[in-house]
Protein backbone atom coordinates (compact mmCIF):
# COMPACT_ATOMS: atom_id res chain seq x y z
CA UNK A 1 0.00 0.00 0.00
CA UNK A 2 1.29 3.36 -0.91
CA UNK A 3 1.49 6.23 1.95
CA UNK A 4 0.16 8.82 -0.45
CA UNK A 5 -1.87 8.38 -3.50
CA UNK A 6 -0.88 10.26 -6.54
CA UNK A 7 -2.86 11.89 -8.78
CA UNK A 8 -5.93 11.60 -6.32
CA UNK A 9 -9.32 11.60 -8.15
CA UNK A 10 -12.61 10.31 -9.51
CA UNK A 11 -12.02 6.73 -10.45
CA UNK A 12 -15.75 6.61 -11.03
CA UNK A 13 -18.97 7.99 -11.18
CA UNK A 14 -22.73 7.00 -10.70
CA UNK A 15 -25.96 8.90 -10.93
CA UNK A 16 -29.66 8.29 -10.07
CA UNK A 17 -32.22 10.37 -10.07
CA UNK A 18 -36.08 9.24 -9.73
CA UNK A 19 -38.03 8.28 -12.73
CA UNK A 20 -40.77 11.10 -12.20
CA UNK A 21 -40.49 14.54 -13.91
CA UNK A 22 -42.98 16.87 -15.13
CA UNK A 23 -41.94 19.00 -18.27
CA UNK A 24 -41.63 22.64 -17.87
CA UNK A 25 -43.47 23.55 -20.81
CA UNK A 26 -46.58 21.76 -18.82
CA UNK A 27 -45.73 24.00 -16.16
CA UNK A 28 -45.60 27.45 -17.15
CA UNK A 29 -49.38 26.09 -18.42
CA UNK A 30 -50.19 25.02 -15.43
CA UNK A 31 -49.01 27.87 -13.50
CA UNK A 32 -50.36 30.38 -15.51
CA UNK A 33 -46.83 32.09 -16.62
CA UNK A 34 -46.04 33.57 -19.77
CA UNK A 35 -45.01 30.50 -21.88
CA UNK A 36 -41.37 30.42 -22.53
CA UNK A 37 -41.23 31.47 -18.81
CA UNK A 38 -39.53 28.74 -17.82
CA UNK A 39 -38.11 26.92 -20.70
CA UNK A 40 -36.33 30.26 -22.35
CA UNK A 41 -36.48 32.36 -19.47
CA UNK A 42 -34.54 29.68 -17.03
CA UNK A 43 -33.97 27.43 -19.43
CA UNK A 44 -34.59 24.82 -18.15
CA UNK A 45 -36.47 21.71 -20.31
CA UNK A 46 -37.90 18.99 -17.30
CA UNK A 47 -37.52 19.06 -13.54
CA UNK A 48 -37.52 15.10 -11.33
CA UNK A 49 -38.68 14.88 -8.46
CA UNK A 50 -39.54 12.32 -4.97
CA UNK A 51 -42.60 10.62 -4.88
CA UNK A 52 -43.27 9.67 -1.03
CA UNK A 53 -41.93 6.39 -1.67
CA UNK A 54 -38.58 8.37 -2.41
CA UNK A 55 -35.83 10.44 -0.40
CA UNK A 56 -31.94 11.94 0.03
CA UNK A 57 -31.45 8.51 1.79
CA UNK A 58 -33.07 5.87 -0.71
CA UNK A 59 -31.52 7.70 -3.29
CA UNK A 60 -28.32 7.78 -1.80
CA UNK A 61 -28.50 3.80 -1.01
CA UNK A 62 -29.67 2.90 -4.56
CA UNK A 63 -26.09 5.13 -5.99
CA UNK A 64 -24.04 3.87 -4.18
CA UNK A 65 -25.24 0.09 -4.40
CA UNK A 66 -25.13 0.62 -8.15
CA UNK A 67 -21.49 1.85 -8.00
CA UNK A 68 -19.83 -0.95 -6.10
CA UNK A 69 -21.73 -3.62 -8.32
CA UNK A 70 -20.71 -2.27 -11.66
CA UNK A 71 -17.10 -1.54 -10.77
CA UNK A 72 -17.10 -4.97 -8.29
CA UNK A 73 -15.82 -2.87 -5.46
CA UNK A 74 -15.67 -4.94 -2.24
CA UNK A 75 -17.31 -2.33 0.24
CA UNK A 76 -14.47 -3.68 2.37
CA UNK A 77 -12.21 -1.34 -0.03
CA UNK A 78 -13.88 1.57 1.08
CA UNK A 79 -12.07 3.60 3.87
CA UNK A 80 -13.42 7.06 3.89
CA UNK A 81 -16.92 7.74 3.38
CA UNK A 82 -18.38 11.82 2.90
CA UNK A 83 -21.71 13.11 2.16
CA UNK A 84 -22.74 16.18 0.70
CA UNK A 85 -26.20 17.14 1.36
CA UNK A 86 -28.64 20.05 2.35
CA UNK A 87 -31.80 18.39 2.85
CA UNK A 88 -32.22 18.27 6.44
CA UNK A 89 -34.08 14.85 7.24
CA UNK A 90 -32.43 14.28 10.99
CA UNK A 91 -30.34 17.16 12.98
CA UNK A 92 -27.93 14.95 13.95
CA UNK A 93 -27.93 11.44 12.83
CA UNK A 94 -25.71 11.99 9.61
CA UNK A 95 -26.77 10.37 5.87
CA UNK A 96 -23.28 8.93 5.80
CA UNK A 97 -24.47 6.41 8.82
CA UNK A 98 -27.61 5.48 6.91
CA UNK A 99 -25.55 4.09 4.22
CA UNK A 100 -23.12 2.35 6.69
CA UNK A 101 -25.92 -0.50 5.98
CA UNK A 102 -24.36 -1.45 2.86
CA UNK A 103 -20.89 -2.04 4.61
CA UNK A 104 -21.89 -3.61 8.09
CA UNK A 105 -23.16 -5.90 6.44
CA UNK A 106 -19.91 -6.97 5.10
CA UNK A 107 -18.04 -6.28 8.11
CA UNK A 108 -16.96 -3.16 7.33
CA UNK A 109 -17.55 -0.24 10.24
CA UNK A 110 -13.96 1.24 9.71
CA UNK A 111 -15.06 3.63 7.42
CA UNK A 112 -14.71 7.39 8.67
CA UNK A 113 -16.20 10.81 7.58
CA UNK A 114 -19.30 12.71 8.16
CA UNK A 115 -22.07 14.81 6.50
CA UNK A 116 -21.00 18.43 5.22
CA UNK A 117 -23.30 20.66 4.96
CA UNK A 118 -23.87 24.57 3.73
CA UNK A 119 -26.27 24.79 0.84
CA UNK A 120 -25.05 23.35 -2.51
CA UNK A 121 -21.33 23.12 -1.32
CA UNK A 122 -21.64 20.35 0.49
CA UNK A 123 -20.63 17.64 -1.95
CA UNK A 124 -17.73 19.69 -2.70
CA UNK A 125 -16.68 20.15 0.80
CA UNK A 126 -16.93 16.40 1.11
CA UNK A 127 -14.63 15.80 -2.17
CA UNK A 128 -12.28 18.07 -0.90
CA UNK A 129 -12.17 16.14 2.51
CA UNK A 130 -11.54 12.82 0.12
CA UNK A 131 -8.88 13.60 -2.26
CA UNK A 132 -6.94 15.56 0.97
CA UNK A 133 -7.53 12.90 3.30
CA UNK A 134 -5.66 10.56 0.06
CA UNK A 135 -3.33 12.96 -0.10
CA UNK A 136 -2.57 13.05 3.52
CA UNK A 137 -0.25 10.81 6.04
CA UNK A 138 -4.18 9.39 7.32
CA UNK A 139 -4.26 7.66 3.71
CA UNK A 140 -4.43 3.73 4.80
CA UNK A 141 -4.40 2.31 0.54
CA UNK A 142 -8.11 2.36 0.54
CA UNK A 143 -10.71 3.90 -1.82
CA UNK A 144 -12.83 6.79 -0.62
CA UNK A 145 -16.31 7.48 -1.46
CA UNK A 146 -17.94 10.41 -1.55
CA UNK A 147 -22.19 11.17 -1.92
CA UNK A 148 -23.79 14.18 -3.01
CA UNK A 149 -27.70 13.91 -2.63
CA UNK A 150 -30.74 16.47 -2.55
CA UNK A 151 -33.94 16.72 -3.32
CA UNK A 152 -34.92 20.27 -4.05
CA UNK A 153 -38.04 21.45 -3.29
CA UNK A 154 -39.95 25.21 -3.29
CA UNK A 155 -43.23 26.83 -2.18
CA UNK A 156 -45.60 27.76 -4.91
CA UNK A 157 -44.24 30.51 -6.79
CA UNK A 158 -41.32 31.65 -8.78
CA UNK A 159 -38.70 29.52 -7.58
CA UNK A 160 -41.28 26.25 -7.63
CA UNK A 161 -39.78 25.23 -11.32
CA UNK A 162 -36.34 25.17 -10.18
CA UNK A 163 -36.44 22.09 -8.08
CA UNK A 164 -34.80 18.94 -9.13
CA UNK A 165 -33.27 15.31 -6.63
CA UNK A 166 -30.71 12.98 -7.59
CA UNK A 167 -27.74 11.17 -6.09
CA UNK A 168 -23.95 10.93 -7.35
CA UNK A 169 -21.69 8.26 -6.08
CA UNK A 170 -18.28 9.31 -6.75
CA UNK A 171 -15.27 6.66 -6.18
CA UNK A 172 -12.47 8.79 -5.24
CA UNK A 173 -8.61 6.48 -5.66
CA UNK A 174 -5.70 7.38 -6.74
CA UNK A 175 -4.27 7.27 -10.51
CA UNK A 176 -7.51 8.67 -11.25
CA UNK A 177 -8.73 9.32 -14.92
CA UNK A 178 -10.33 12.73 -13.19
CA UNK A 179 -7.68 14.41 -11.15
CA UNK A 180 -7.77 17.47 -9.37
CA UNK A 181 -5.13 20.54 -9.72
CA UNK A 182 -5.26 21.31 -6.07
CA UNK A 183 -2.74 24.30 -6.45
CA UNK A 184 -5.05 26.53 -8.72
CA UNK A 185 -7.91 26.36 -6.47
CA UNK A 186 -9.62 29.98 -5.62
CA UNK A 187 -12.62 30.34 -2.92
CA UNK A 188 -14.54 32.80 -2.19
CA UNK A 189 -16.17 32.72 1.36
CA UNK A 190 -18.80 35.14 3.07
CA UNK A 191 -22.24 35.90 5.26
CA UNK A 192 -25.05 36.43 2.81
CA UNK A 193 -28.87 35.91 3.41
CA UNK A 194 -29.82 34.77 -0.15
CA UNK A 195 -31.03 31.39 0.62
CA UNK A 196 -30.98 30.08 3.75
CA UNK A 197 -33.72 27.33 5.75
CA UNK A 198 -34.22 28.70 9.23
CA UNK A 199 -37.72 27.08 9.39
CA UNK A 200 -37.08 23.72 10.74
CA UNK A 201 -40.54 22.49 10.19
CA UNK A 202 -40.56 22.71 6.87
CA UNK A 203 -38.17 21.33 3.30
CA UNK A 204 -38.79 24.85 2.14
CA UNK A 205 -36.42 27.12 2.16
CA UNK A 206 -36.45 31.29 2.19
CA UNK A 207 -35.40 32.39 -0.85
CA UNK A 208 -33.94 36.01 -1.87
CA UNK A 209 -33.92 35.29 -6.14
CA UNK A 210 -32.31 38.16 -7.28
CA UNK A 211 -29.89 38.38 -4.12
CA UNK A 212 -28.96 35.06 -4.46
CA UNK A 213 -27.82 35.40 -8.19
CA UNK A 214 -25.72 38.98 -7.15
CA UNK A 215 -24.30 36.74 -4.72
CA UNK A 216 -23.40 33.77 -7.28
CA UNK A 217 -21.98 36.07 -9.85
CA UNK A 218 -19.91 38.10 -6.76
CA UNK A 219 -18.86 34.84 -5.62
CA UNK A 220 -17.69 33.32 -9.35
CA UNK A 221 -15.41 36.77 -9.94
CA UNK A 222 -13.90 36.52 -6.48
CA UNK A 223 -13.30 33.03 -7.29
CA UNK A 224 -12.01 33.71 -10.94
CA UNK A 225 -9.59 36.44 -9.99
CA UNK A 226 -8.18 34.04 -7.34
CA UNK A 227 -8.17 31.23 -9.48
CA UNK A 228 -6.27 33.16 -12.55
CA UNK A 229 -3.76 34.75 -9.77
CA UNK A 230 -2.88 31.04 -8.67
CA UNK A 231 -2.41 29.88 -12.02
CA UNK A 232 -0.77 32.84 -13.34
CA UNK A 233 1.92 32.09 -10.37
CA UNK A 234 2.26 28.33 -11.29
CA UNK A 235 2.23 28.26 -14.93
CA UNK A 236 3.98 31.59 -15.72
CA UNK A 237 1.58 32.79 -18.04
CA UNK A 238 -1.91 33.85 -17.95
CA UNK A 239 -5.14 32.36 -17.13
CA UNK A 240 -7.75 32.93 -20.45
CA UNK A 241 -11.12 30.94 -20.92
CA UNK A 242 -8.73 29.63 -24.23
CA UNK A 243 -6.91 27.71 -21.24
CA UNK A 244 -9.12 25.29 -20.52
CA UNK A 245 -11.69 22.62 -22.78
CA UNK A 246 -14.87 22.76 -20.51
CA UNK A 247 -16.46 24.78 -17.84
CA UNK A 248 -18.90 23.40 -15.51
CA UNK A 249 -20.97 25.13 -13.13
CA UNK A 250 -23.55 24.92 -10.07
CA UNK A 251 -26.72 25.05 -11.57
CA UNK A 252 -30.12 26.34 -10.22
CA UNK A 253 -31.45 26.46 -13.69
CA UNK A 254 -29.48 27.00 -17.11
CA UNK A 255 -30.27 30.87 -17.33
CA UNK A 256 -27.47 31.49 -14.48
CA UNK A 257 -25.05 29.22 -16.38
CA UNK A 258 -25.22 31.53 -19.65
CA UNK A 259 -24.95 34.89 -17.51
CA UNK A 260 -22.41 33.05 -15.43
CA UNK A 261 -20.14 32.03 -18.74
CA UNK A 262 -20.50 35.62 -19.89
CA UNK A 263 -19.17 37.12 -16.75
CA UNK A 264 -16.27 34.97 -17.15
CA UNK A 265 -16.08 36.49 -20.77
CA UNK A 266 -16.30 39.74 -19.08
CA UNK A 267 -13.91 38.95 -16.82
CA UNK A 268 -11.33 37.75 -19.43
CA UNK A 269 -12.14 41.42 -21.50
CA UNK A 270 -11.49 43.39 -18.65
CA UNK A 271 -7.83 41.67 -18.36
CA UNK A 272 -7.29 41.96 -22.04
CA UNK A 273 -6.88 38.00 -21.95
CA UNK A 274 -6.79 36.77 -25.46
CA UNK A 275 -10.12 34.63 -25.26
CA UNK A 276 -11.86 37.76 -26.29
CA UNK A 277 -11.81 38.44 -29.86
CA UNK A 278 -11.52 42.24 -31.74
CA UNK A 279 -15.50 41.91 -32.43
CA UNK A 280 -16.21 41.20 -28.99
CA UNK A 281 -13.78 43.97 -27.28
CA UNK A 282 -15.83 46.19 -29.91
CA UNK A 283 -19.35 45.16 -28.25
CA UNK A 284 -17.94 45.28 -24.45
CA UNK A 285 -16.39 48.52 -25.11
CA UNK A 286 -19.06 50.87 -23.88
CA UNK A 287 -19.04 49.06 -20.51
CA UNK A 288 -15.72 48.93 -19.43
CA UNK A 289 -15.87 51.83 -17.68
CA UNK A 290 -19.23 50.67 -15.46
CA UNK A 291 -18.17 50.14 -11.71
CA UNK A 292 -18.35 46.54 -9.92
CA UNK A 293 -21.71 47.41 -8.87
CA UNK A 294 -23.06 49.00 -11.61
CA UNK A 295 -21.95 45.72 -13.76
CA UNK A 296 -23.93 43.24 -11.76
CA UNK A 297 -27.29 45.36 -12.06
CA UNK A 298 -26.27 46.50 -16.25
CA UNK A 299 -29.25 44.48 -18.02
CA UNK A 300 -27.20 46.29 -21.72
CA UNK A 301 -23.87 44.51 -20.49
CA UNK A 302 -26.01 41.03 -19.25
CA UNK A 303 -26.98 40.72 -22.60
CA UNK A 304 -24.18 42.14 -24.67
CA UNK A 305 -21.51 39.85 -23.08
CA UNK A 306 -23.85 36.86 -23.40
CA UNK A 307 -24.47 37.56 -27.24
CA UNK A 308 -20.36 37.80 -27.43
CA UNK A 309 -19.52 34.78 -25.43
CA UNK A 310 -22.16 32.62 -27.24
CA UNK A 311 -19.91 30.49 -29.80
CA UNK A 312 -17.06 30.10 -26.49
CA UNK A 313 -20.13 29.08 -24.43
CA UNK A 314 -21.21 26.72 -27.13
CA UNK A 315 -18.30 25.12 -27.73
CA UNK A 316 -17.38 24.99 -23.42
CA UNK A 317 -20.05 24.48 -21.64
CA UNK A 318 -23.15 23.59 -23.55
CA UNK A 319 -21.97 19.96 -23.19
CA UNK A 320 -22.06 19.97 -19.68
CA UNK A 321 -25.55 21.45 -19.41
CA UNK A 322 -27.66 18.40 -20.41
CA UNK A 323 -28.26 16.40 -17.07
CA UNK A 324 -29.19 20.11 -14.84
CA UNK A 325 -31.64 21.15 -18.20
CA UNK A 326 -33.31 17.87 -17.86
CA UNK A 327 -33.70 16.99 -13.83
CA UNK A 328 -33.39 20.60 -12.33
CA UNK A 329 -31.21 22.01 -9.26
CA UNK A 330 -29.87 19.31 -7.26
CA UNK A 331 -27.77 21.31 -4.78
CA UNK A 332 -24.92 19.79 -4.11
CA UNK A 333 -24.90 17.50 -7.12
CA UNK A 334 -25.77 19.47 -9.53
CA UNK A 335 -22.21 20.49 -10.42
CA UNK A 336 -21.30 16.71 -10.46
CA UNK A 337 -24.29 16.09 -12.86
CA UNK A 338 -22.78 18.95 -15.07
CA UNK A 339 -19.25 16.85 -15.08
CA UNK A 340 -21.51 13.53 -15.59
CA UNK A 341 -23.14 15.15 -18.51
CA UNK A 342 -19.42 16.28 -20.31
CA UNK A 343 -18.36 12.36 -19.50
CA UNK A 344 -21.51 11.55 -21.09
CA UNK A 345 -21.19 13.39 -24.05
CA UNK A 346 -17.56 13.64 -24.72
CA UNK A 347 -16.09 10.28 -23.40
CA UNK A 348 -12.71 9.33 -24.35
CA UNK A 349 -11.99 12.60 -26.34
CA UNK A 350 -11.84 14.61 -23.16
CA UNK A 351 -8.41 12.46 -22.31
CA UNK A 352 -5.74 15.44 -22.13
CA UNK A 353 -8.46 17.85 -21.38
CA UNK A 354 -9.23 20.55 -18.54
CA UNK A 355 -12.28 20.98 -17.21
CA UNK A 356 -12.79 24.28 -15.10
CA UNK A 357 -15.83 23.95 -12.30
CA UNK A 358 -17.35 26.49 -10.43
CA UNK A 359 -19.00 25.31 -6.47
CA UNK A 360 -21.50 27.82 -5.18
CA UNK A 361 -23.16 27.20 -1.50
CA UNK A 362 -25.75 29.95 -0.53
CA UNK A 363 -25.08 31.47 2.50
CA UNK A 364 -22.32 31.75 0.93
CA UNK A 365 -19.27 29.53 0.32
CA UNK A 366 -17.61 29.25 -3.33
CA UNK A 367 -15.06 27.34 -4.51
CA UNK A 368 -13.47 27.55 -8.48
CA UNK A 369 -11.47 24.55 -9.27
CA UNK A 370 -10.10 22.55 -11.89
CA UNK A 371 -9.71 18.81 -13.15
CA UNK A 372 -7.46 17.28 -15.59
CA UNK A 373 -8.78 13.97 -17.62
CA UNK A 374 -6.92 11.46 -18.23
CA UNK A 375 -7.08 8.15 -19.77
CA UNK A 376 -7.57 6.27 -16.96
CA UNK A 377 -6.97 2.35 -16.35
CA UNK A 378 -9.76 -0.13 -17.05
CA UNK A 379 -12.26 -0.42 -15.59
CA UNK A 380 -11.82 3.23 -14.43
CA UNK A 381 -11.77 5.01 -18.11
CA UNK A 382 -13.26 8.17 -19.53
CA UNK A 383 -15.69 5.87 -21.93
CA UNK A 384 -16.33 3.08 -18.89
CA UNK A 385 -17.83 5.88 -16.73
CA UNK A 386 -19.62 7.54 -19.48
CA UNK A 387 -21.07 4.42 -21.25
CA UNK A 388 -21.93 2.77 -17.07
CA UNK A 389 -24.00 5.56 -16.19
CA UNK A 390 -26.26 4.61 -19.00
CA UNK A 391 -27.90 8.73 -18.78
CA UNK A 392 -29.48 8.66 -22.00
CA UNK A 393 -31.83 5.64 -20.69
CA UNK A 394 -32.28 6.63 -17.48
CA UNK A 395 -33.33 10.31 -19.02
CA UNK A 396 -35.31 7.99 -21.64
CA UNK A 397 -37.24 5.82 -19.27
CA UNK A 398 -38.44 8.17 -17.04
CA UNK A 399 -42.86 9.02 -16.71
CA UNK A 400 -44.06 12.30 -16.87
CA UNK A 401 -46.70 13.66 -14.52
CA UNK A 402 -49.08 16.02 -15.35
CA UNK A 403 -48.37 18.70 -13.50
CA UNK A 404 -51.71 18.94 -11.13
CA UNK A 405 -50.02 15.43 -9.68
CA UNK A 406 -46.83 17.16 -9.19
CA UNK A 407 -48.18 19.68 -7.17
CA UNK A 408 -50.66 16.66 -5.29
CA UNK A 409 -47.24 15.13 -4.75
CA UNK A 410 -45.63 17.97 -3.30
CA UNK A 411 -48.60 18.33 -0.96
CA UNK A 412 -48.28 14.90 0.63
CA UNK A 413 -44.71 15.05 0.91
CA UNK A 414 -45.41 18.79 2.58
CA UNK A 415 -47.80 16.95 5.17
CA UNK A 416 -45.86 14.64 6.18
CA UNK A 417 -42.43 16.49 6.30
CA UNK A 418 -41.46 15.57 10.13
CA UNK A 419 -43.74 13.38 10.81
CA UNK A 420 -43.38 9.79 12.04
CA UNK A 421 -45.88 6.68 12.35
CA UNK A 422 -46.72 5.86 9.05
CA UNK A 423 -46.52 3.79 6.10
CA UNK A 424 -45.57 4.82 2.33
CA UNK A 425 -47.71 3.18 -0.07
CA UNK A 426 -45.10 0.89 -1.21
CA UNK A 427 -45.82 1.42 -4.53
CA UNK A 428 -42.35 0.60 -6.94
CA UNK A 429 -44.01 0.07 -10.16
CA UNK A 430 -42.17 3.12 -11.41
CA UNK A 431 -38.61 2.50 -9.73
CA UNK A 432 -36.04 0.60 -11.64
CA UNK A 433 -35.33 -3.25 -10.47
CA UNK A 434 -32.24 -2.38 -7.48
CA UNK A 435 -33.91 1.23 -6.60
CA UNK A 436 -34.41 1.55 -2.89
CA UNK A 437 -37.43 2.77 -1.37
CA UNK A 438 -38.37 4.36 1.37
CA UNK A 439 -41.05 1.95 3.53
CA UNK A 440 -41.93 3.31 6.53
CA UNK A 441 -41.24 6.08 9.35
CA UNK A 442 -42.02 4.44 12.60
CA UNK A 443 -43.30 6.14 15.77
CA UNK A 444 -39.62 6.96 16.64
CA UNK A 445 -39.09 8.62 13.91
CA UNK A 446 -36.82 5.61 12.43
CA UNK A 447 -36.80 5.34 8.87
CA UNK A 448 -36.84 1.69 7.17
CA UNK A 449 -36.21 0.91 3.31
CA UNK A 450 -36.54 -1.90 0.87
CA UNK A 451 -34.76 -2.50 -2.27
CA UNK A 452 -36.95 -3.31 -4.99
CA UNK A 453 -35.52 -7.24 -6.15
CA UNK A 454 -32.91 -6.90 -8.95
CA UNK A 455 -29.49 -5.62 -9.66
CA UNK A 456 -29.47 -1.36 -10.65
CA UNK A 457 -27.23 -2.69 -13.40
CA UNK A 458 -28.58 -0.49 -16.49
CA UNK A 459 -24.84 0.38 -17.87
CA UNK A 460 -22.75 -0.80 -20.92
CA UNK A 461 -21.50 -3.82 -19.08
CA UNK A 462 -20.12 -7.19 -19.60
CA UNK A 463 -22.73 -10.55 -19.31
CA UNK A 464 -22.24 -10.31 -15.72
CA UNK A 465 -23.22 -6.95 -15.63
CA UNK A 466 -20.48 -5.31 -14.20
CA UNK A 467 -17.60 -3.04 -15.67
CA UNK A 468 -14.85 -4.42 -13.68
CA UNK A 469 -13.89 -7.07 -16.64
CA UNK A 470 -15.50 -6.23 -19.31
CA UNK A 471 -13.42 -4.47 -22.46
C1 LIG B 1 -34.64 32.64 -10.61
C2 LIG B 1 -35.91 33.25 -10.05
C3 LIG B 1 -35.55 34.46 -9.20
C4 LIG B 1 -36.77 33.68 -11.22
O1 LIG B 1 -38.04 34.10 -10.77
P1 LIG B 1 -38.85 35.41 -11.31
O2 LIG B 1 -38.34 36.59 -10.61
O3 LIG B 1 -40.30 35.16 -11.27
O4 LIG B 1 -38.42 35.40 -12.80
P2 LIG B 1 -38.10 36.62 -13.80
O5 LIG B 1 -39.29 37.46 -13.95
O6 LIG B 1 -36.81 37.27 -13.45
O7 LIG B 1 -37.88 35.73 -15.11
C5 LIG B 1 -36.81 34.87 -15.19
C6 LIG B 1 -36.17 35.04 -16.55
O8 LIG B 1 -37.12 34.63 -17.52
C7 LIG B 1 -37.30 35.66 -18.49
N1 LIG B 1 -38.67 35.52 -18.97
C8 LIG B 1 -39.81 35.77 -18.29
N2 LIG B 1 -40.88 35.46 -19.07
C9 LIG B 1 -40.39 34.98 -20.23
C10 LIG B 1 -40.99 34.47 -21.40
N3 LIG B 1 -42.29 34.37 -21.53
N4 LIG B 1 -40.18 34.04 -22.40
C11 LIG B 1 -38.84 34.11 -22.29
N5 LIG B 1 -38.21 34.58 -21.18
C12 LIG B 1 -38.99 35.00 -20.17
C13 LIG B 1 -37.00 36.93 -17.76
O9 LIG B 1 -36.68 37.98 -18.64
C14 LIG B 1 -35.83 36.47 -16.90
O10 LIG B 1 -34.68 36.38 -17.69
P3 LIG B 1 -33.40 37.27 -17.36
O11 LIG B 1 -32.94 36.87 -16.00
O12 LIG B 1 -32.43 36.95 -18.43
O13 LIG B 1 -33.91 38.66 -17.38
C15 LIG B 1 -36.68 32.21 -9.21
O14 LIG B 1 -36.99 31.10 -10.01
C16 LIG B 1 -35.90 31.73 -8.00
O15 LIG B 1 -35.88 32.38 -6.96
N6 LIG B 1 -35.27 30.53 -8.10
C17 LIG B 1 -34.45 29.97 -7.06
C18 LIG B 1 -33.13 30.67 -7.03
C19 LIG B 1 -32.06 29.79 -6.52
O16 LIG B 1 -32.03 28.62 -6.79
N7 LIG B 1 -31.14 30.36 -5.80
C20 LIG B 1 -30.01 29.62 -5.37
C21 LIG B 1 -28.92 30.03 -6.27
S1 LIG B 1 -27.56 29.12 -6.01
Amino acid sequence: MASYGKNAGILAMEIYFPPTCVQQEELEAHDGVSKGKYTIGLGQECMTFCTEVEDIISMSLTAVTSLLEKYEIDPKQIGRMEVGSETVLDKSKSIKTFLMQIFEECGNTDIEGVDSTNACYGGTAALFNCVNWMESSSWDGRYGLVICTDSAVYAEGPARPTGGAAAIAMLVGPDAPIVFENKFRGSHMAHAYDFYKPNLASAYPVVDGKLSQTCYLTALDSCYKRFCINYEKIQGKQFSLNEANFFAFHSPYNKLVQKSFARLFFNDFLRNASSVDEDAVGKLAPFSTLSKDESYQSRDLEKASQQAAKPLYDEKVQPTTLIPKQIGNTYTASLYTALASLIHNKHSSLVGNRVVMFSYGSGLTATMFSLKLNEGRHPFSLSNIGMAMNIAEKLKVRHEFPPGKFVETLELMENRYGDRDFVTSKDTSLLAPGTYYLTEVDSMYRRFYAKKPGSSGGGTTNHHGSMANGH
